[in-house]
């Protein structure tokens, strides 16, 4: 399975789009926001270009991508106003793979560039957002020409089911699961930590060609303390197939072949990733952790409810390459169940690592 060909968010802006239940990438990446800032202020003071080029890589569709844009030109016009500057202008670049529903996004930039307007007045920028889509594991930039990138909630997603999760006589290696889990084969494991190490070490090796020197990159993705045993909502999402199969609503067969393009690493993996790489500098390696629900003060049931349905509007359109719609609202709602029944017992919480790091000489 090539993600660039089956991976995209529910498009549009009704109440099961992605556009409308993306809270929890949002607070992550406001979460992350200290990090963002201090990056782009030393970007803008080492740098002082007279255009800012900046990405967002994996930008999505809703208002995430012009929120974290916001934030970073405030930080750059502060900046500027404190150096007696004129303030530069901006290339905001929002990068995703082509099946993204980009519509939704640039019907928001007009708001967006008046309320910038607004509130810097008629000297400000301009500020010039052109769409790249393309797959960020290669090139999607001319060499030496971004000076800040960002990305949320991406890197955990690989270009490709990894392949080797069938056995010698073609059978299946992880039945029963979608991706890492408990009852995994140790084949299976590795296999996707083999993927995520090529992607990961592409990704890096395209930004670093595409960056100038002191250039900077903040990279919030999920992470896990066990890449092998990461504990996660997508394994839960698994034994709730796993589930349906059970009541006879979904083939077996069907779950034995399908799998997640989807990977946890360990704050460790990253680290020796970047450093073999040799590109960057690690500035920051952090980690924070995030509540399934974002707000567990909240009953249980509007927890499972809000944890259930972000997972739906990023994974929906790779379950339909297997499993029909039809059997989508079933799914959901015994995945609900299960969330229920499991925060009930035990916390669930995603691990986002935080990687900010500066393009070397
Ligand atoms: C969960 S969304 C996060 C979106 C946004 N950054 C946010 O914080 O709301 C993940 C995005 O990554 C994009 N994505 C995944 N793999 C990609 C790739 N190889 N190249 C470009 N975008 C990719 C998906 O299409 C999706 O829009």
């Amino acid at each position: 399975m090539l993600v660039e060909k089956v991976l995209y968010m529910k498009k549009g802006n009704g109440h099961t789009s992605y556009a409308t239940n993306s809270l929890l990438q949002r607070t992550v990446t406001a979460k992350a926001g200290p990090v963002i800032e201090e990056s782009t202020r030393e970007v803008y003071i080492t740098l002082k270009p007279e255009c800012l080029m900046m990405a967002d890589m994996g930008c999505s569709s809703g208002q995430n991508a012009l929120q974290v844009v916001s934030r970073i030109i405030d930080v750059v016009d502060k900046a500027s106003r404190n150096l007696n500057r004129q303030c530069p202008q901006f290339g905001v670049f929002l990068n995703d793979l082509p099946g993204n529903d980009f519509n939704t996004l640039f019907n928001l930039l007009p708001s967006f560039n008046q309320e910038l307007e607004e509130a810097k007045g008629s000297s400000f920028g301009p500020c010039f957002v052109p769409g790249t889509p393309k797959s960020f594991y290669g090139r999607v930039f001319p060499d030496k020409f971004l000076h800040f990138v960002h990305s949320t909630y991406c890197l955990h997603w690989l270009s490709q089911v990894p392949s080797g999760l069938v056995n010698e006589n073609g059978e299946p290696l992880n039945k029963g699961n979608i991706c890492v889990a408990k009852t995994s084969p140790l084949g299976v494991y590795k296999a996707y930590n083999a993927q995520f190490k090529r992607d990961f070490t592409l990704f890096l090796r395209s930004r670093s060609r595409e960056m100038v020197f002191g250039g900077h990159m903040v990279l919030i993705f999920l992470g896990s303390f066990n890449s092998d045993d990461p504990d996660s909502l997508v394994e839960l999402l698994g034994s709730t197939l796993h589930d349906m199969v059970l009541k006879g609503v979904i083939e077996q067969e069907n779950l034995d072949k399908f799998n997640i393009p989807f990977y946890n690493p360990t704050v460790e993996e990253v680290r020796q990733l970047v450093k073999a790489e040799t590109s960057f500098a690690i500035n920051k390696l952090e980690t924070f952790a995030i509540d399934w629900s974002v707000d567990s003060s909240q009953d249980l049931e509007t927890q499972a409810k809000f944890a259930a349905k972000s997972l739906r509007v990023v994974t929906e359109s790779l379950l339909e390459t297997t499993f029909t719609h039809a059997v989508m609202d079933d799914l959901f709602l015994l995945f609900e169940t299960r969330i229920k029944e499991r925060i009930a017992v035990k916390k669930g919480e995603y691990l986002n690592i935080v990687l900010s790091v500066t393009k070397k000489e």
